[in-house]
């Protein structure tokens, strides 16, 4: 089977939140999410601002999110940033697979500190995962976090994702956890 990369819509509503792609007024939010290192706990830690800033301005905001299957959470009233979410592909060569091939379908996220522990989180994950259920043949999703990142783990365990394995990345203990992508059709 010739694998689609991942699914195409640009802009996915949920009852709270826009999930679209990123402009230039997001600056501030997509920098944050690099720089507090609470949210940078088990990724590595936060990134030094100025690279941070250097790097966002000599690109620009909307690349950040320009490769299908990213998006910017934004809130549904406000517009404002609340976190990135991608649902992409994980490459063959890093470890981590459920299949043979590997470059399943991999979901990660990220949201700004203030946004935690009110199911904004769940809430994307689920709207971006019934879209690509709706127009993906059925194939599992992987996603990987820290063993020790307790928060991603509750959260891959509320969406019905069950872990099937640790291994090591980044000189850490990363869970392996999957589901199948038609678990999440509407
Ligand atoms: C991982 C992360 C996205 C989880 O965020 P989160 O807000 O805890 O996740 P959820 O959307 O599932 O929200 C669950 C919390 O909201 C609460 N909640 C409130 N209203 C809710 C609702 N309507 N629906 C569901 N949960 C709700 C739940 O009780 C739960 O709170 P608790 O964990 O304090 O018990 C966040 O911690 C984060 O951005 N971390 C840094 C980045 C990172 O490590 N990403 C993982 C790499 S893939």
């Amino acid at each position: 089977m010739i694998q689609v990369p991942t699914l195409s819509a640009t802009e996915i509503a949920s009852d709270r939140l826009l999930l679209r792609k990123a402009h230039s007024a997001d600056r501030e939010g997509l920098i944050e999410l690099v720089t507090d290192p609470e949210v940078r706990a088990y990724l590595g830690g936060p990134r030094p601002r100025g690279d941070v800033e250097r790097h966002i301005d000599a690109v620009g905001a909307a690349a950040l999110t320009s490769p299908p299957g990213s998006f910017v959470i934004a809130d549904l009233t406000t517009d404002e940033l609340i976190g990135t979410l991608a649902l992409d592909r994980r490459s063959a060569e890093r470890p981590g697979h459920v299949t043979e091939d590997g470059e399943e379908l991999e979901l990660s996220y990220v949201l700004r500190r203030s946004a935690w522990g009110a199911g904004l989180a769940f809430e994307a994950a689920t709207a971006v995962l019934r879209a690509a259920a709706g127009e993906l043949p059925d194939q599992p999703v992987v996603l990987v976090t820290q063993t020790a990142n307790q928060r991603s783990l509750r959260l891959a365990a509320r969406l019905g994702f069950r872990q099937v394995g640790t291994f090591a990345e980044f000189g850490a203990e990363q869970a392996l956890s999957t589901a199948n992508l038609h678990a999440f059709t509407a």
